[in-house]
């Protein structure tokens, strides 16, 4: 471990140590069934759950349970053999279904993180330059890691900024074979959206420029059969490789990675370590995802979106309603409360779950230091009454707790202002 990465080691541990010490992370669930959904159990307390990915709420779907318990009454809890020697047929019958999601040929890996680490080491090489958005999972950039370790050149650009992107495209060209882009299609902490239609401009223009993006939190409750935002924002380039999660809204676990031609996807299935030297998805998980697949192949999964997205206006109508500062702004349901000072978040999360409600803390390293916040995510599972509830609380308990700290409401917009470089694209975006 180098020194910088042990001290960075160091911040982390103590930031989550002082969560821990407070109650308001690591939290242990209390053994009550979770049949609705809107609710965890905490220490005998009931709380409403804002911190959960089940976006179009198919996590305990009848049809998926069902599917995952008769996946293991045929072939156990496991069959653990990698998928280079041999894999269960419901693999074929994923892949099939993926590719009728998405348009093109698709390979179902065991995680999405795991979906990084096969493809990006089998297709970047390097002779090839790397670009990442600032704001890029932590899954891409550890895989990254590895890239450079392999001598590709890599650097970052601020968040969602084509201009930037372009000048370094431009730049670069000269020098390298390939230039690719690594972006989120919705991003994690401030739930906004890649610009799609300037990425794939930039991939008609440019021979060299590669996009490659995780779509993991845009994937079901948008785009055809809830195929996600990259490609409700654009068409499948050839230039293109999307990765997202079969997890999250999708309601089973697992990631996919789509290509635009089959050479390419025979290349990371023969080559991407995690297929060759790590084990397969578990059966009851495989049985899952085939029948939320199924799902997504109908007409059910736009009935699922439109109620998902009157949720998300509501929210954000009630929250603008309040002056609440939600800095996302891309109409996803992932909502990011902007507080900037970490001690202010702290403070609003307990007192929230004081209150009855559970909502993650986004602090650093996931985000700036100084633009620490409050997420939300929005499920089919809530009602309306449950954002009122929320954003009403979150609106009396704010002003206290700023007094408390003596912060303001005007440093918060401040700190999240078009002049702050940290979240500067997010108005860009
Ligand atoms: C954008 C994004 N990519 C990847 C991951 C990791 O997904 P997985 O657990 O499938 O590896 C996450 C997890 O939250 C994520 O938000």
């Amino acid at each position: 471990m180098t020194a910088q990465n042990s001290s960075q080691v160091e911040i982390v541990n103590r930031i989550v140590f002082k969560l821990r010490e407070q109650g308001i992370a690591h939290l242990k669930l209390d053994d009550v069934p979770m049949s609705n959904r809107r609710t965890i159990h905490n220490e005998g307390k009931e709380l409403l759950n804002f911190s959960s990915c089940n976006y179009v709420g198919l996590e305990a779907d009848e049809r998926l349970k069902r599917a995952a318990i008769e996946a293991i009454e045929r072939y156990g809890t496991q069959y653990y053999c990698v998928r280079a020697y041999t894999s269960l047929n419901y693999y074929q019958e994923l892949e099939h279904q993926m590719k009728q999601i998405f348009g093109f040929p698709a390979v179902v890996m065991p995680t999405t993180m795991l979906g990084h680490l096969s493809c990006l080491p089998s297709l970047v090489g390097s002779e090839d330059a790397v670009i990442l958005d600032h704001q890029v999972h932590t899954s891409v950039q550890m895989t990254v890691k590895i890239l450079k370790s392999n001598g590709v050149h890599t650097e970052m650009i601020r968040h969602n900024r084509m201009d930037y992107l372009e000048s370094r495209i431009l730049k670069l060209r000269n020098e390298y074979k390939k230039i690719w882009y690594l972006a989120d299609g919705v991003y994690s902490m401030y739930g906004n959206i890649a610009p799609m239609g300037d990425l794939y401009q930039l991939m008609q223009r440019y021979e060299q420029f590669h996009l490659y993006i995780d779509d993991s939190h845009g994937m079901s409750w948008t785009g055809k059969h809830g195929s996600g935002t990259v490609l409700d924002g654009m068409p499948f380039h050839p230039h293109l490789v999307l990765v997202t999660s079969l997890g999250k809204a999708f309601g089973a676990s697992g990631g996919v990675a789509v290509f635009h031609d089959q050479a390419t996807k025979d290349l990371v299935m023969n080559t991407g370590s995690p297929l060759i030297f790590t084990g397969p998805l578990q059966p009851a998980t495989l049985g899952a995802a085939v029948a939320s697949a199924k799902i997504h192949l109908s007409d059910e999964i736009l009935d699922l979106q439109n109620r998902l997205k009157s949720k998300i206006d509501y929210f954000e109508e009630k929250a603008k309603s309040l002056q609440l500062p939600i800095i996302s702004k891309d109409n996803t349901p992932i909502f990011f409360l902007g507080v900037s000072r970490f001690e202010v978040a702290c403070k609003l999360v307990k007192a929230l779950l004081d209150a009855g409600f559970f909502a993650g803390m986004a602090c650093y390293p996931s985000v700036p230091y100084n633009n620490t916040g409050v997420r939300f995510m929005v499920t089919l599972n809530h009602t309306e009454s449950d954002f009122d509830n929320l954003l009403e609380t979150v609106a009396a308990l704010l002003p206290d707790i700023l007094v408390s700290e003596n912060f303001s409401m005007e440093q918060i917009w401040k700190a999240f202002s078009k002049d702050s470089a940290a979240v500067k694209s997010v108005e860009a975006g």
